[in-house]
């Protein structure tokens, strides 16, 4: 079973890409193990406190660090990603030279009421995750996903065929890169 950290750009309690990203973990569930990761306890990024780290962020970087591989379900705040997300994204990077990033596999998506399926925010996200965070990570299928009322029941599942469909290639070419790269470091072990 792969495990995978999940990191949600929302904090709202009844964040809709909190909600999908449970739905790709149902439809993931015979590979992967979800693990949500929780971001609102890190305080903001401040240089000083590298000092003496606080408790959360040792927390949370031992949380990616044992993960297999990460996946980031990002909401889009002003055509960028959320704050919440870059300070957490910052914590992981630092200090500098022990990024908590570095190497592992990873897939970017995220949802929103909007038509264009928060592909801006997508597209900051994932210039930092693949070009400077080091992360090898899923390219296609895209997943710019327009939330709707009912696609996605209370208890996860998806409703609509096609979109589940969708939905299913996303997971499995995540779980396919996350699982190639935790055989060869198995192998190299
Ligand atoms: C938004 N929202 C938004 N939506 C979008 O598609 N593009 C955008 O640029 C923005 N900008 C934006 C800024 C701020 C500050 C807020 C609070 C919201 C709307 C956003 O998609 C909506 O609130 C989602 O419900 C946020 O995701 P969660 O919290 O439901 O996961």
């Amino acid at each position: 079973m792969l495990k995978i950290a999940v990191v949600v750009g929302s904090l709202r309690k009844e964040s809709y890409n909190k909600k999908f990203a449970q739905a790709l973990g149902k439809l993931g569930a015979a590979k992967m193990d979800f693990q949500f990761v929780n971001i609102g306890d890190l305080p903001l990024f401040n240089q000083d406190l590298e000092a003496n780290v606080p408790a959360a962020v040792t927390k949370f970087k031992q949380e990616i660090e044992s993960a297999d591989g990460v996946l980031f379900v990002t909401p889009e705040y002003n055509r960028s990603i959320p704050g919440v997300l870059k300070n957490a994204i910052d914590w992981g990077s630092r200090p500098y030279g022990k990024s908590s990033w570095s190497g592992k596999p990873a897939a970017v998506c995220g949802t929103t009421q909007g038509a264009i399926g928060t592909s801006v925010a997508q597209a900051h996200l994932k210039g930092l995750v693949a070009g400077y965070l080091d992360m090898p990570m899923v390219g296609q299928p895209e997943m710019y996903f327009q939330w709707k009322d009912g696609l996605i029941a209370d208890d996860g599942s998806v409703t609509n065929d096609d979109t589940r469909k969708f939905l299913q290639g996303f997971v499995d070419k995540f779980a396919a890169l996350v699982q190639m790269y935790a055989q060869s470091k198995a192998k190299a072990a």
